[in-house]
């Protein structure tokens, strides 16, 4: 058995868990399902910086990491998805006939696979149904995009072979459209991004105004390394929802005397000073963090190809401190986390990731440093807050795609 993708060992035994997974599910008097069992996979992500800048058309630099959602599956002729899910302990299914976010069900995990249909359909491109089985190493809730994840493997399953598939940013924003008009939950572009582009050993530099990414090579002396809070994300979806607004409102406000303003990506550190005061305050404060990070995006590329330690430092602690204080997204958890973290000899740089209000850092560690961190992570945090943290070392992989089985 091959995966061509990590060279992780465990790879072929989960794979073979997987396949006996499917392969032991009662028949069904007419499941209609044959040939050869097929296995695609998705990574989740996490992003090094670049925060709430994608639905401003900004810049964004995630790596796909190295928890990941799989779906082994045989496709089958009947317009029908059936899935369980190992994670959930549940079959669920739908019908790929008149699929619309009008008739979506109470809320469950499928939706996420039922949109990724409803969208590529929607887009025209054909999708073919199938009987399968979904694992996921991606924890649920902790921000590393569990749901984007589960979209982008099921694109894979979804597609019909040997038709041409749009490359990682179309197929990417087909995903992002299907999460926001049929989950209804308002994201950016940048997980499915990641999770579609992702590259081994890389960073993805995505510029989300054109939907066009580049590589950026991870420092090999530097381990990826995510703290998890263990802290409830309860306030995002209102809060995400609200600064995207505010942001909106800030656009419009300075595109009154800019002309040709029609996102912050056109907006710069002088037109914002010379428009502060048509903003309100908070509005303000907002389009100050999305301005400015844009920039920090650029000099983190940069750093990390010159392999300067201390400007990784800075741009991660300048980040946080404005997702903390000009975006208020932060929580006295994460800032629990970035403060022990930043302390342990060896962390280069740590920060909030994803939409904040909990969930995870990331951090940039020395080889050899990772443990210390574990420790200091795992004696302090909890009694400073009460929560069980997590740590997990990560590894920037390939994005979503099939894993070759043997026969
Ligand atoms: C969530 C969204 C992304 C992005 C981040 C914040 O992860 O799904 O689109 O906006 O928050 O950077």
């Amino acid at each position: 058995m091959s995966d061509g993708h990590t060279g992780n060992p465990s790879t072929a035994a989960r794979a073979a868990a997987l396949r006996g997974k499917l392969e032991a599910l009662p028949a069904g008097a007419d499941s209609g399902a044959s040939g050869p069992i097929r296995l695609v996979r998705a990574p989740g992500r996490v992003n090094l910086i670049g925060e709430h800048t994608d639905y401003n058309q900004g810049l964004v630099l995630p790596a796909a990491i190295d928890r990941e959602v799989w779906i082994a599956f045989w496709p089958w002729d009947r317009s029908e998805v059936e899935l369980t899910s190992v994670e959930f302990g549940e079959t669920r299914s739908f019908s790929l006939a008149g699929l619309s976010p009008e008739t979506r069900g109470a809320r469950s995990w499928i939706d996420y696979v039922a949109a990724t249909a409803w969208a590529m359909r929607d887009a025209g491109l054909g999708v073919r149904g199938f009987r399968g089985v979904m694992d996921s190493t991606v924890p649920i809730g902790s921000g590393l995009s569990s749901s984007a994840a589960i979209e982008m493997a099921s694109s894979c399953a979804l597609a019909v072979p040997g038709a041409p598939r749009p490359d990682a940013g179309a197929m990417a924003a087909i995903a992002q459209r299907g999460e926001n008009r049929y989950v209804g939950v308002n994201c950016g572009i940048m997980d499915q991004f990641a999770s579609a582009a992702g590259r081994a050993g890389h960073a993805l530099l995505i510029d989300c105004r054109i939907n066009q990414f580049k590589t950026a090579l991870m420092p090999a002396g530097l381990s990826l390394v995510v703290c998890e809070t263990g802290s409830s994300r309860r306030l995002e979806a209102s809060a995400y929802n609200t600064r995207r607004s505010e942001c909106e409102l800030g656009v419009k406000l300075i595109a009154e005397r800019e002309p040709g303003v029609r996102s912050l990506r056109d907006v710069n550190d002088a037109m914002l000073e010379r428009n502060r005061d048509r903003l309100p305050e908070v509005v303000a404060r907002r389009c100050e963090h999305v301005v400015r990070e844009d920039g920090r995006v650029m000099d983190t590329v940069a750093a990390l190809r010159d392999g300067d330690l201390d400007a990784l430092g800075r741009l991660f602690a300048a980040s946080h401190a404005s997702l903390r204080d000009l975006y208020e997204v932060s929580s006295a958890e994460l800032d629990a986390m970035v403060d022990i973290a930043v302390a342990v000899p060896g962390v280069v740089a740590s920060r909030m990731t994803g939409a904040g209000f909990g969930g995870c850092t990331v951090n940039l560690v020395e080889h050899g440093a990772e443990e210390a961190l574990r420790d200091a992570v795992l004696a302090q945090y909890r009694n400073q807050t009460g929560l069980e943290p997590r740590v997990y070392i990560v590894a920037a992989v390939d994005g979503a795609g099939e894993v070759k089985l043997d026969a």
